[in-house]
């Protein structure tokens, strides 16, 4: 006899749908796992005999053979020790098997029985929808699992005992309730910043539009402190997106307490990130932190002191706002539409600007220093700002009057304008993301957008020229123009907008 179990197999944020398949037979006695199972899949058939065993159940001494279909799948992860038992229990007459068909099942086993938590319940859920099936999981990830819809049949049962009493009708489980992080205010506030103006007024405009950002400073001018009060300045995630990124915080394992994600994601990796930290992948499949960060900031602080590879590798997920992974038998793709932050000191020791500070090889260590970053990952970045040192009298100033939730409110205004805008001049085509801010209209679309009225124009294309600015430069001026504009609630872009926008340039190496 042979018993089904539907589960599932992880490829980026999609989700497979894996068969498991039991059967028990005469022949010598042995419990055998096939299907590309990786080593916790091969496990997981000791933490399946000891949970039957925690339930008073042995195994027949027959030879029981389980199958993960299709075999051409590498199948990954702890989560397939529920299916694998719960097959096992239909095959043994314990639990009724047409019942079983309607369910999907995944989640890990203790040697008690216990059920315990596992990756990727939410994407899982999705797809049980969608198939018209129910979802089995741990009880932990209930609260995940109840965000796929109303309609999806949730059982979240604390042990495989409490599951068997529910199908017996012994004790029935009751459904989980969507669960959602609580909304709390950011601790850090703009208004602890003193002085600075400058680069306030351009973290304004960077959460405004979404816009990639670089601060050059010298160590203790208040970079760090600046980009963790970002966050603090944009808007929540609205409900769709809340979904996408909480997917792949799921996928990751990282959705604490199966909670949905309110806030935009804020990830700050250190310099001795590994690659596959950094962009995904490793020896499994894994979301990294640009994947993290998705619909968020990522920051990396102290930029030059990253790798040269891993600083290449984010270049094209820049671009494309995706992160693409391979694998030995293929590739997978996470979403990545970050926006990101990075601060570095203008050279090694820091002091480049200040010349009883700075040491004996400046200038020369400072472009040394810059030509650790490309070209072409500079060009990606919209707005380059001087974090010029603080004075002591800066330092004694009383707090500035206006704070984070100030700036937030502008903010919120300026992203709702560009929403409205993208969604009339850019209506995206059905399963496509829509435009949503300045960073990311390119190409005709900007020109559309942000074209600015005859001065403007006129300043651009000089200043174009005497700086030489690259065709991406030209529309990343463009864009940020944009925003400057969408602060104000303006519908023109003017010869003051392009100004301001000329003013984040680039900040050539060494000056
Ligand atoms: N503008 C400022 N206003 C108030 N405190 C500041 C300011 N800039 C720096 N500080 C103080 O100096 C410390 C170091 O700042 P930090 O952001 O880490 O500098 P950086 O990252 O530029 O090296 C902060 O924790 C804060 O106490
Ligand atoms: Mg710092």
């Amino acid at each position: 006899m042979v018993a089904r179990i539907q589960t599932v197999a992880f490829q980026g944020i999609d989700v497979l749908d894996i068969d498991v398949q039991v059967q028990m037979s005469g022949g010598i006695v042995a419990f055998t796992v096939v299907g590309l199972p990786d080593k916790a899949v091969g496990e997981s058939r000791e933490r399946v005999r000891a949970s039957l065993h925690a339930l008073g159940l042995s195994l027949p001494a027959k030879r029981i053979t389980v199958n993960l279909a299709p075999a051409d799948v590498l199948k990954e992860g702890s989560h397939f020790d529920l299916p694998i038992a719960l097959a096992l229990l239909t095959v043994m007459g314990v639990l009724p098997d047409e019942e079983m068909q309607r369910y999907c099942a995944l989640g890990e086993l203790a040697l008690d029985g216990a059920l315990t938590p596992v990756a990727g319940v939410l994407p899982a859920a999705i797809n049980a929808l969608a198939n018209d099936r129910g979802l089995i999981c741990p009880a932990a990830c209930g609260g995940e699992a109840a965000w796929a819809g109303e309609g999806l049949d949730v059982l979240a049962p604390a042990t495989l005992l409490a599951l068997v009493n529910h199908f017996k009708g012994s004790q029935v489980l009751t459904p989980p309730k969507p669960r959602v992080q609580e909304e709390e205010a950011s601790p850090l506030d703009l208004r602890d910043v003193k002085g600075n103006e400058t680069a306030k007024r351009a973290l304004e405009v960077a959460a405004a539009g979404s816009h990639n950002m670089l601060m050059m400073g010298p160590p203790g001018s208040g970079k760090s402190m600046l980009a963790a009060r970002l966050p603090g300045l944009l808007p929540p995630l609205d409900p769709s997106e809340a979904l996408e990124v909480s997917m792949i915080h799921s996928v990751a394992g990282l959705l604490e307490g199966g909670k949905l994600l309110r806030r935009r994601p804020f990830r700050d990796p250190h310099q001795s990130a590994s690659l596959p930290a950094l962009v995904g992948g490793g020896t499994r499949a894994k979301p990294g932190e640009i994947s993290l960060a998705h619909q968020g900031v990522l920051f990396l602080d102290e930029l030059p002191e990253f790798p040269r590879a891993t600083l290449e590798a984010l270049r094209q997920p820049l671009e494309t706002g995706r992160a693409t992974v391979s694998r030995v038998n293929g590739h997978v793709t996470y979403p990545a539409r970050v926006q990101l932050v990075a601060a570095m000191n203008p050279c090694r020791c820091g002091h480049l600007d200040d010349a009883s500070l700075a040491c004996a090889r400046a200038p020369k260590c400072a472009a040394d220093y810059q030509s650790k970053i490309s070209g072409p990952l500079f060009d990606r970045i919209d707005l380059h700002i001087d974090v010029p040192a603080v004075t002591p009298a800066d330092l004694s100033l009383p707090p500035p009057a206006e704070g984070s939730a100030e700036v937030a409110a502008r903010v919120a205004l300026a992203r709702a304008i560009q929403a409205e805008r993208y969604a009339r001049l850019a209506p995206p085509a059905p399963g496509q993301r829509p435009v949503r801010t300045n960073a990311e209209a390119d190409g005709e679309l900007l020109e559309r957008a942000a074209a600015p009225d005859q001065p403007g124009r006129a300043l651009l294309t000089d200043a174009a020229e005497r700086m030489k600015l690259s065709a991406r430069g030209y529309h990343r001026v463009m864009r940020v123009a944009r925003t400057l504009a969408d602060l104000e609630a303006k519908d023109a872009v003017t010869r003051r907008h392009v100004a301001e926008a000329l003013s984040y340039r680039r900040i050539a190496p060494g000056r």
